[in-house]
């Protein structure tokens, strides 16, 4: 194998395994009430049962029902699916409403937050 192929293939892995996330940061995000907030509305599992979120489907097993893609997208852009969903945009910092002055113009969440939810999300099969 010549060098350049070699190193392509290094780098293609590397930018895989960022692009995979964390499940153990993407758990604690998920969890977290003052940043990821998904336990607000949604049930996780291994959460205290009367901490869980009703608002949203429970989480348990969703990595089995939606593809990985698709729950990038739930996160990226939640009306893409309900116009009318109460489920922020955590990527997005335009087109928000009643955003503390603090966060003005800013995304909830970076990229790679992003992508340890969405490892988290697909290790709950
Ligand atoms: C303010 C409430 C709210 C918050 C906060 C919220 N969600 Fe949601 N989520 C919903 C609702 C409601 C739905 C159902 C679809 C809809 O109406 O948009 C949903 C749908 C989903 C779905 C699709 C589930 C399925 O079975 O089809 C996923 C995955 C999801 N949310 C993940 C998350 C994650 C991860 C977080 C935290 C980063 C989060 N949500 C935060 C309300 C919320």
């Amino acid at each position: 194998m010549n060098l350049a192929l070699c190193t392509a293939l290094l780098l293609g892995w590397a930018g895989i395994a960022q692009a995979q996330g964390d499940v153990m940061r993407g758990a604690a995000l998920a969890a977290s009430r003052s940043q990821g907030l998904c336990v607000l509305c949604h049930a996780l599992p291994g959460q205290p049962a009367a901490l869980q979120g009703t608002i949203g489907p429970a989480l348990d097993g969703v990595g089995a029902r939606l593809s990985p893609e698709a729950m990038r997208q739930r996160l990226i852009e939640p009306e893409r699916f309900n116009p009318e969903t109460v489920m922020p945009s955590y990527s997005r910092s335009d087109k928000l409403q009643r955003v503390a002055a603090a966060q003005q113009g800013r995304p909830l969440l970076a990229r790679d937050q992003i992508d340890d939810l969405v490892a988290y999300l697909v290790s709950l099969k």
